[in-house]
Order: C-alpha cells, then sequence, then structure tokens
C-alpha cells in the first residue's frame, strides 16, 4: 500500500492530524495496535484550549462539543480554607473548554469513515522503517498477514510507549524527565459537581481536584503515593478525603454516588528532542508528557498537529520543503512553556515528601501572593487558557 503521510496510532493526536490532512487533500492512513473501543475505554482529561476548540472547528466537527461541553470563565485554587479565583475571561477575554477527551475522541472517530480516513486498527507489530530517506516504510500485521505501508512522511502518534520515539537514533537525541512521588487517584461519578467551575485544591492531607463532564457527572482527583493500590480506596474514603482536602465550603455541596470509574495515574514531566529526525515527525505524548495539573496534554497534542500540518500543507500543497526542518523547534517551544506551568502548578499544589516546613510556607506565600496580586493572576490565567499558537 502506498499513501503521502502514514500516522502511526489513532489516539486524539493521530486523529485530529489525520482529518487536517484528509480536509486539505492529503493522503493518509491511520495504523492504532488497539481496537477502536478499547481505545474508547481511556479517561483522560477534559479541559480544552481555544486552539483545540479551533481545530475541531475548523474541520466541522465541533457539534457535539459546542452542544455538550461547558465553557468556563474562571478556576479555582484552595488553599486551606479559602477559595483563589482565577478569572480567566477578564484577565485574559478568553474562555476554556470543559469536555472530556473521550468525547473528542469519539467525535473524531465517528467522522472517520463517513469522511473517507483510512484508519486500521488492530495493526501488530507496527514497525519503522528507511525513516532518514525521502521513501520511509512501515510494516504491520492486519488480519494475520504482514502488511507494508510505503509514505513519504511518518507521523508517530503513537504516545509514549509507542515505536516511533525509538526509531530515532541516541546518538541525535535528548530526553528530559521527572517522574513524581506521588499518582493521582480519579473518580468518575454520576452525580452533580460541588462547584460550577473547577477547585484546585493543596491541603495540608495533599492536593485534590474537584472537575466535572456534565451538570450530572463529576470527576474528582486526589494525589496519593505511588505505591497506594486502588483496591484499598473505597467510594467512601475518597469521598471522605475530598471533604477534607476541598475545604469546608466545597465539601459542604460535594453529592457522593457509586464511582463509574476509579483508577491511579502516576504523575511524569517528560520531553524528547529533536521531534523531527529525518522524515518522522513526532506528535502529542510520542515526545512528551506533562503532569495532569493544568490539563495540558491534549491540548499540546493539538498544538502539535497545528504545526505538523502547517509543515505537511506546506510540503505538498506550496512544493515548500523548508517548514519540514523547522517543525521541531516550533513545536518544542510551545512543548517547553507547557511543561515549566505544569511543573509549577504541580509543585505548588502538592505535597512533595522532601519537603520540609520551609517549602510548605513557599507554597502558602506563593499561594497567598496569587491571591493578592493581579499580575500573578494573570500569568496563571494566560497560561491555563492556552499560550498563542
Ligand atoms: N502501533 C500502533 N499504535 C500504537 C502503538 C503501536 N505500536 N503503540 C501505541 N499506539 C497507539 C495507542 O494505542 C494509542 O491509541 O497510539 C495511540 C496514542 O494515543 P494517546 O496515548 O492518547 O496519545 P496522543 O494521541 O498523543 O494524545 C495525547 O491524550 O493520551 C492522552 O495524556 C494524553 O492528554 C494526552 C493526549
Ligand atoms: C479532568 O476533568 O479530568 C481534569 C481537569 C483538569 C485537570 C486534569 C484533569 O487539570
Amino acid at each position: 500500500m502506498k499513501t503521502q503521510v502514514a500516522i502511526i496510532g489513532a489516539g486524539p493526536a493521530g486523529l485530529l492530524l489525520a482529518h487536517c490532512l484528509k480536509a486539505e487533500g492529503i493522503d493518509c492512513v491511520v495504523l492504532e495496535r488497539q481496537t477502536a473501543p478499547y481505545v474508547l475505554s481511556r479517561i483522560r482529561a477534559g479541559v480544552l484550549e481555544e486552539v483545540t476548540v479551533g481545530l475541531m472547528e475548523r474541520l466541522g466537527l465541533d457539534a457535539r462539543m459546542k452542544a455538550e461541553g461547558l465553557p468556563h470563565d474562571g478556576f479555582n485554587l484552595a488553599d486551606g480554607e479559602r477559595l483563589i479565583r482565577i478569572d480567566i475571561k477578564a484577565l485574559t477575554g478568553r474562555q476554556v473548554m470543559v469536555y472530556g477527551q473521550t468525547q473528542l475522541t469519539r467525535d473524531l472517530m465517528e467522522a472517520a469513515g463517513p469522511r473517507g480516513l483510512e484508519v486500521v486498527y488492530a495493526a501488530a507489530d507496527v514497525a519503522l522503517h528507511d525513516i532518514e530517506s525521502d521513501a520511509p516504510w512501515v510494516s504491520y500485521t492486519s488480519g494475520g498477514i504482514r502488511q507494508r505501508l510505503d509514505a513519504r512522511f511518518i507521523i508517530g502518534c503513537d504516545g509514549f510507549h509507542g515505536p516511533s520515539r525509538k526509531a530515532i537514533p541516541a546518538s541525535v537525541a535528548r530526553s528530559f524527565e521527572r517522574v513524581y512521588p506521588f499518582g493521582w487517584l480519579g473518580i468518575l461519578a454520576d452525580v452533580p459537581p460541588c462547584n460550577h467551575e473547577l477547585i484546585y485544591a493543596n491541603h495540608d492531607r495533599g492536593f485534590a481536584l474537584a472537575s466535572q463532564r456534565s451538570a450530572a457527572r463529576s470527576r474528582y482527583y486526589i494525589d496519593v503515593p505511588v505505591t497506594e493500590k486502588v483496591e484499598d480506596w473505597s467510594d467512601e474514603r475518597i469521598w471522605d478525603e475530598l471533604s477534607v482536602r476541598l475545604g469546608p465550603e466545597a465539601a459542604s455541596h460535594i453529592t457522593r454516588g457509586p464511582s463509574i470509574e476509579k483508577s491511579i495515574a502516576p504523575l511524569r514531566s517528560f520531553v524528547f528532542e529533536p521531534m523531527r529526525h529525518g522524515s518522522l515527525l513526532l506528535c502529542g505524548d510520542a515526545a512528551h508528557i506533562v503532569p495532569p495539573t493544568g490539563a495540558k496534554g491534549l491540548n499540546l497534542a493539538a498544538s502539535d498537529v497545528h504545526y505538523a500540518a502547517g509543515a505537511l500543507l506546506a510540503f505538498f500543497r506550496r512544493n515548500d520543503a523548508d517548514a519540514i526542518p523547522g517543525y521541531s523547534e516550533k513545536a518544542l517551544a510551545r512543548v517547553w512553556k507547557a511543561e515549566r506551568f505544569s511543573w509549577s502548578l504541580t509543585r505548588l499544589m502538592h505535597r512533595f515528601p522532601e519537603d520540609g516546613a520551609f517549602e510548605r510556607r513557599m507554597q502558602i506565600a506563593e499561594l497567598d501572593y496569587i491571591a493578592s496580586s493581579e499580575a500573578a493572576q494573570r500569568a496563571i490565567a494566560e497560561n491555563y487558557v492556552g499560550l498563542p499558537v
């Protein structure tokens, strides 16, 4: 089989890119290791920046997001008793959209067939070949038969564990990593949210986040040591902990209910450089991971797709080969700023085992400063709403 662009991975990054290319008349084939239902069973964050919303709008795939998504004008940082509201609308003139990543992936998936996108699910043993040449190719097994897909470019959208990043020789690559000593225990429940906007809390007992999916579905998190087992956390124990950590005002509005999903996700910061080597470009989690504090993961995947689609468009439609080499530097400039924001919000809102009384006072002083300074709030707001692409 032959195509212009071979995309590995049908998560949000791969599907978004495939739709962007298809809309411009560029041929592509997407190879996904899992089945479609498996991809949709993964529950991820749910706050979309304008860059992500804008991509869905331009693709004409925003109908359900506009109908069911919740535009938010602000969010809160909680420090013990008090809520510090960050008014992103007043400070930046912009909003974020609360809409689950699973929903967005479903929208992209459902439109794939009608728009003639070729997505091969259950593609096993995907391997990349000749990425340093102008004629790279991918081998994979589908229906028990070994296949070959020739392309002009390969785009690795295969997440943190996929084969694409590993195809770039170690001699030209560098990675940067920070693994955190805690994970987020998340609970999804069909109960009304405790607050109309998100609350990120730093309590003496640890971090908590109150988020939502709709007026009738809530998403909550608490941080726990990475060694913790989800079986040790009954729903009641999680609700009790949330009620303490989110502070008395939010706690008085918590509606308890049975969990429909419960899991612990580790926290990691990771960046791989470069994001292009020869005819291979990386997008999304294949190249970088952020801790979920600030919900930048999907939005970074969307901004990578924006840059990658622009470079590929220049190549195929305007015979301009110069944009491809610039992809890595352009994407990484935005990636590093989002890494910095996610890391600093994580640092501010969590208790680290190595922290002593001094570090705790530093957190309290910083939160107090944020509460009293519009300049500090503006800096947080412009990062939270998303830096320009
Ligand atoms: N062959 C083919 N596909 C693969 C392979 C492989 N060997 N390995 C992984 N994949 C697929 C995965 O099954 C998954 O569907 O690549 C896809 C990667 O999707 P995500 O992990 O969702 O990553 P990405 O599309 O970059 O999305 C980034 O979504 O996953 C969240 O936290 C992430 O919010 C971030 C955003
Ligand atoms: C979520 O709703 O799952 C969510 C929201 C904000 C975050 C992380 C996760 O920062």
